[in-house]
């Protein structure tokens, strides 16, 4: 596998992304996956949240948006998905190029904007799976959608999605939809939490619903968002997206572009927000998400309060081994 993460550094980002993550459908369906993966051996399975998971490293929304790796990215160990962010309408995001990849940093820049195929194709991928492990859905608005359409847009998204999902992530977080971060303010998120709230009622729906928020948020808004969500029918948050703070970026290049930094440069800023989180509630679960590099930043997001924990640029840098490293016993 390493001699693939080799090439793949040197094709284009979003080129790299797909190419690799069609080799592992094709191994997956060949049935070659074990070639390259070591078996994962353990023993514990772990309920949490009333889903019962076999390792708590789960791959970040954003890794496979439209659901088209499921099987694949379940086979190579993971012990949760969560696929998205998707919109209701297919919507092909921002002008390319809008990843890019930090090595010497382990970084990356990304201002995708919620390209996706649109939440009837990500339907059909969830009904085809077979994968038995937890998939949850990161859904999302789609640029067009103004105010309260905005609003409708996440509605929408539950209702399609509901059946098929084994929890929802509402994600307010990305920086790379303009204004989307404005759902974090006190007014906005009262609005979202009520129309949820009265949607899944109507719908029966009683799986887990997380809100995933930003690291750029200051200490008294996560405080105040954390009251609401106490408050309220949404079971816990995903801390955190990408951040938008370049301050500790070397590369001076792309400190220049636009978009979300994630990898190791977002460990800390997002291990505190959880610590936060943590500190204020004792028993909101909360899955960790930013920077995981290593067993040991893993393990630094479970001793912060985290009771699951997910990975994205660690998986892209690293590569599947990195899977292994962190959830053998
Ligand atoms: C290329 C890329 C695309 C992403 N797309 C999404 C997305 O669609 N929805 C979302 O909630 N987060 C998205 N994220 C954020 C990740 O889910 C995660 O919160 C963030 O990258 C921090 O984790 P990491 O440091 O392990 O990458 C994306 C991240 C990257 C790098």
């Amino acid at each position: 596998m390493n001699f693939f993460l080799k090439i793949f550094k040197f094709l284009p980002p979003e080129f790299a992304h797909s190419a690799s993550l069609n080799s592992l459908n094709l191994l997956h369906k060949s049935k070659l996956l074990f070639l390259f993966n070591n078996k994962i051996i353990n023993k514990n399975e772990y309920t949490i949240f009333g889903m019962k998971f076999k390792n708590k490293l789960g791959t970040a929304a954003g890794l496979d948006k439209n659901g088209d790796y499921i099987d694949a990215l379940g086979a190579l160990g993971f012990g949760f998905l969560e696929v998205g962010t998707v919109t209701p309408k297919p919507q092909y995001g921002n002008p390319k190029p809008r990843i890019f990849r930090n090595y010497s940093e382990n970084s990356i820049i990304n201002r995708l904007g919620f390209n996706n195929k649109g939440i009837d194709y990500l339907v059909n991928n969830l009904k085809k799976r077979k994968y038995g492990g937890v998939v949850g859905v990161n859904i999302g608005a789609n640029k067009s959608s103004k105010g309260i359409e905005r609003i409708n847009d996440y509605l929408l998204c539950i209702e399609k999605i509901h059946k098929f999902a084994d929890y929802i992530t509402i994600n307010i977080s990305s920086p790379n939809t303009p204004d989307l971060r404005d759902l974090h303010l006190k007014e906005n998120l009262k609005n979202l939490i009520a129309s949820v709230e009265n949607k899944i009622t109507k719908l029966n729906f009683k799986k887990p619903i997380f809100l995933k928020v930003s690291p750029d948020e200051t200490d008294e808004s996560i405080e105040m968002i954390i009251d609401l969500v106490k408050k309220s029918s949404i079971t816990g948050v995903v801390a955190t997206n990408t951040t938008i703070d370049k301050e500790n970026l070397i590369n001076k290049k792309l400190k220049k572009e636009d978009g979300g930094v994630s990898g190791q440069p977002l460990m800390d800023k997002s291990t505190n927000k959880i610590s936060l989180i943590r500190s204020k509630c004792s028993d909101i679960p909360i899955i960790g998400v930013g920077g995981v590099m290593s067993k040991k930043d893993y393990l630094t997001k479970l001793s912060a309060g985290a009771d699951l924990v997910q990975i994205y640029t660690g998986f892209i840098i690293k590569g599947p081994n990195l899977i292994n490293q962190i959830v053998r016993d």
